[in-house]
């Protein structure tokens, strides 16, 4: 297929630091179509050699020095707009044609909206205003980053505005978790397993943790930051999915389609809790330097922590508690999904009871499987004690993940959405966060604070004692 790649915002860091190394890696690998073209799209004044000259100054000598760099910038095009302006879209729809004309590129164009989700909608529109939408042979497809709005109702409004120009199966809505390796690899452990497949329900899980920690402040990020806070950065999106994942029954089959269906049934079936009730289930949380941080308001209540009690109201799930956690300035890097299965009770060996499998999935920065079983003890004594199988992906010489945009670029290309979020996931997983949003509002008391580069706040692990449990932190539990 040719295709033509539009990128809005292709001089921001987004583009710069995922998008073309990711092109340059599927070049390499030869996974990208032999007539693809791609437009960089910026506002600065750069004539063509500028911009590849610039871009020698940000990119990895890695990639600079490598044959292939040559032969991505032969297809790469600079081109200067505002777009903001829709005057200037006339001459975009020209440029666009002539370099189609040029490399006969007109099968498909791709548009990747790696911009701020204001200009989402004010884009889609000059574009079918200018034509630029009209299919030549393909349909047009669209890449949106996140954040997909900033609650239901903005959301379901850009979604309006992107399903009247594009269709949902052209539509790519970018959750960059999900390119993640360990991520893909949660179905395979899941379904590809006979030791986990038939026991990954209610009458043998004890609980889920889903984690997501960063050492790492909101660095240069306030303005983002203050507008979305830890809960819509990290929950409504990348950790709704993940909890889908992991809960979702076994989908009809492996299309994306089927596999989406399973996981917005999840989301659908989250317990919503009374407003009442909320606060026995969620907290948040901000660490004590984040007012002092650059382009923070001096009394900003925005939350860098959340951590959330759920359940799953279906048969397999039923009673069986869902803990999420996020935050920043957190004492140690990780994310990991940790599966507690329930104690062996009335055995043959009653000190068990309190020496449970563990089942870790780490997603970053170590990828792999962690499970820990009971052994005995070697020597006279009976002695049994938990050991460890600890399966590093990452640390093995020759594997080599690809970084998640490789992975998602090449799907958008060959036209894979399984790891896009469809509209109803994104919908289910709104509503469900703008319930406890709305009542964040009605309750700025709620906010507690947490010393750098700790755990988080007291009021997180009161949270996990008053529902009986505590957090697991790998390590730390043998
Ligand atoms: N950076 C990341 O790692 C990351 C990760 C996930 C999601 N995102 C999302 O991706 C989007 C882009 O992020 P970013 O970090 O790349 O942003 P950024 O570094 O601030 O870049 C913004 C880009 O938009 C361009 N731009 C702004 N206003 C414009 C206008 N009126 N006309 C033409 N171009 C204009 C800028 O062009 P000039 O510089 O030439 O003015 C620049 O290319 C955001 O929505 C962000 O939330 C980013």
């Amino acid at each position: 297929m040719r295709n033509t790649f539009v990128i809005f915002g292709g001089t921001g860091d987004l583009t710069n630091r995922k998008l073309l190394p990711a092109f340059f890696h599927l070049l390499e690998e030869e996974k990208l179509p032999q007539e693809m073209e791609i437009v960089i799209i910026g506002r600065r004044p750069y004539s063509q050699e500028q911009y590849l000259a610039q871009l020698e100054t940000i990119l990895s000598p890695k990639i600079i020095q490598n044959s292939i760099w040559k032969k991505l910038q032969s297809h790469l095009y600079y081109y200067q707009m505002n777009y903001e302006n829709k005057e200037e879209y006339p001459s975009l729809e020209q440029f666009l044609s002539s370099v189609d004309e040029k490399h006969h590129t007109n099968h498909q164009r791709i548009y990747y909206l790696a911009v701020a989700p204001e200009y989402f909608a004010p884009i889609v529109d000059y574009l079918e205003e200018n034509k630029l939408l009209h299919p030549v042979q393909g349909y047009p497809k669209v890449v949106i980053e996140k954040p997909f709005g900033k609650d239901l109702n903005s959301a379901s409004y850009l979604n309006g505005k992107i399903v009247s120009r594009f269709k949902e199966e052209n539509t790519y809505r970018i959750d960059h978790y999900l390119g993640k390796e360990m991520l893909q690899n949660i179905m395979v452990i899941r379904f590809a397993n006979a030791l986990f497949e038939p026991i990954w329900n209610k009458d043998f899980i004890e609980q889920i943790q889903i984690s997501s920690l960063e050492t790492i402040g909101i660095e240069t990020r306030g303005d983002y930051y203050e507008k979305s806070g830890a809960t819509r950065d990290m929950a409504q999106s990348h950790l709704l999915q993940l909890l889908s994942l992991v809960a979702m029954e076994k989908p009809a089959s492996l299309s994306s389609d089927a596999i989406r269906d399973e996981k917005v049934k999840v989301l659908n079936r989250l317990k919503r809790y009374p407003e009442e009730e909320i606060h026995h289930h969620i907290v948040r949380a901000q660490y004590q330097s984040y007012r002092q941080e650059p382009k923070v308001y001096s009394e900003s209540s925005t939350e860098t922590y959340f951590a959330l009690h759920a359940t799953i109201d279906n048969p397999r799930w039923s009673g069986v508690p869902f803990f999420i956690r996020t935050g920043k300035k957190a004492a140690k890097k990780e994310t990991e999904i940790i599966i507690q299965f329930k104690a062996i009770k009335n055995g043959l060996y009653p000190e068990v009871v309190n020496l449970p499998n563990f089942l870790v999935i780490k997603i970053q920065p170590s990828e792999g499987i962690f499970f820990q079983f009971n052994a005995k003890k070697p020597g006279t004594q009976s002695l049994i004690v938990p050991v460890q199988m600890d399966f590093c992906q990452n640390c093995q010489t020759g594997i080599n993940s690809p970084e998640a945009y490789e992975r998602l670029l090449f799907d958008v290309i060959r036209g894979d959405a399984t790891l896009f979020a469809r509209w109803d996931e994104v919908k289910s997983s709104w509503e469900f966060i703008d319930s406890i949003m709305t009542h964040w509002a009605n309750h700025p008391e709620t906010l507690s604070f947490y010393p750098d580069n700790t755990w988080g706040p007291i009021a997180s692990d009161e949270l996990m004692r008053q529902w009986g449990y505590q957090w697991i932190n790998l390590g730390e539990k043998e």
